[in-house]
């Protein structure tokens, strides 16, 4: 048993660990400083074409400032970056562009983009742009824009390019590579990324996987197990069947939640800049406290030892506390994600379940308790039973 659960602990350890390796790997976009000062509360390093995009977005009136980078290009290059709001890719995108001009100057400007001949003409997008404007330096254009968002969504498919200028004429960019995969989708509100060719549906699953996984485990199954080692060890029939179902249901909650966490970590590195740190913090406090629960157990004295009683102490105080925040946390996950209030609905419903289960069962045993004590003060009546009735109190806790 106790070799069973070192190895599933090592194991999820193991998980934890590959999974904030690859957290950080990230390039830090946030140290980039602006000439202009100018400060943006996210960015987000392009997957491809040395590109990264700096946003503020404004929920009150739907806007987002914002400055789009792309490096190691030189100055008879043009840049263009956009949004496709019914489409992806290319055909249909709203486009900021900026090159340097017959004059010598860096000119932005919005061209929409209706066909794969486009020269990229000037154009109103679909959209209104009140502000745009761009610098060239350090072989990178830097295009600085404001847009005011199509109503009713903050996430769209992204695309971005470079190309050579000709004379007056912006050629078509290279047909290979890297220039054919630079779009993918972008979340103004929440800083998520989706990579070129990901789609945001698939990054919506990736999202969903991480709630249900923890809603699950940490949500649902540690309060589930705490409730069968609370109520079911008052049975004497089910005396050793408690201990295998709690612990059980323990541990596989936190493996199943350690995966959880790590898809969490990982939605957390790809979204640099966007941070949900209470969630965050409060899922790391989860990790330890949990890792320290199973370990808790592989030290627990024996059930006569003088120091169970302190262990008892220590695993009821910690195992609540999980349990307690893993609730708090499975909310706060819900309304980072704002919008999925039938999730909400649905884990509420699971919660207030097991909350009345759990309090049947409290007033059922202590009802079986009284009347076992009040039987057995009845079959031996002198025998000076001290008349504490505590049905948790009574060293039911076994040896397996
Ligand atoms: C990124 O850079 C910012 C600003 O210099 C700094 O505060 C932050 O700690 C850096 N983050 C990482 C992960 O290096
Ligand atoms: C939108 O609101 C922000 C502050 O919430 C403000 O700084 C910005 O100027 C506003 N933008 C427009 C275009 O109204
Ligand atoms: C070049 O761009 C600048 C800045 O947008 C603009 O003021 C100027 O008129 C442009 N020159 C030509 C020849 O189009």
């Amino acid at each position: 048993m106790n070799k069973l659960l070192t190895t599933l602990l090592f194991s999820s350890i193991l998980i934890s660990t590959l999974f904030s390796t690859s957290y950080g790997q990230n390039q830090n976009c946030s140290a980039f400083a602006f000439r202009n000062n100018q400060i943006f509360a996210t960015c987000n390093a392009l997957p491809l074409l040395n590109s990264v995009l700096h946003w503020s977005y404004h929920p009150d009136n739907h806007t987002v400032d914002l400055a789009y980078r792309h490096g190691g290009v030189p100055n008879t290059d043009w840049v263009a970056w956009g949004l496709n709001i019914d489409g992806t890719r290319m055909v249909g995108s709203q486009c900021l562009v900026a090159f340097r001009n017959s004059s010598g100057e860096i000119h932005a400007y919005t061209s929409p983009v209706s066909s794969y001949g486009t020269q990229l003409a000037e154009g109103a997008l679909s959209f209104n742009v009140p502000r745009i404007g761009a610098e060239y330096s350090n072989n990178e254009f830097i295009i600085f824009a404001t847009l005011e968002l199509p109503a009713g969504r903050t996430n769209f498919n992204q695309a971005w390019q470079n190309g050579a200028v000709s004379g007056q004429a912006l050629t078509a960019h290279v047909q290979s590579g890297d220039n054919m995969r630079s779009f993918g989708s972008v979340d103004f509100a929440n800083g998520e990324l989706g990579g070129g060719g990901s789609s945001v549906t698939s990054r919506q699953r990736r999202r969903n996987v991480h709630g249900v996984l923890n809603a699950v485990s940490w949500g649902v199954l540690m309060p589930m197990g705490a409730v069968f080692a609370r109520y079911l060890k008052v049975f004497k029939a089910a005396n050793p069947a408690w201990f295998y179902i709690h612990v059980a249901c323990q541990t596989s909650a936190y493996i199943v939640g350690v995966a959880g966490w790590g898809t969490g970590l990982k939605l957390g590195s790809d979204s640099t800049g966007i941070e949900f740190t209470t969630h965050r913090n409060i899922g790391i406090t989860l990790f330890c406290l949990g890792t320290l629960q199973v370990f808790a157990l592989l030290l627990r004295p024996k059930p006569d030892h003088k120091y169970r009683l302190y262990w008892n102490i220590y695993h009821h105080a910690v195992g609540y506390a999980v349990i307690s925040l893993a609730i708090a946390n499975v909310f706060e996950g819900f309304d980072a994600l704002n919008g999925q209030k039938n999730w909400k609905r649905a884990y509420t419903g699971v919660i207030i379940a097991i909350g009345a289960i759990a309090v049947l069962l409290e007033a059922f045993t202590w009802f079986i308790v009284i009347k076992r004590k009040k039987t057995d003060s009845n079959k031996h009546t002198q025998n000076g039973t001290n008349g504490t009735v505590n049905p948790y109190g009574n060293g039911t806790h076994q040896q397996a």
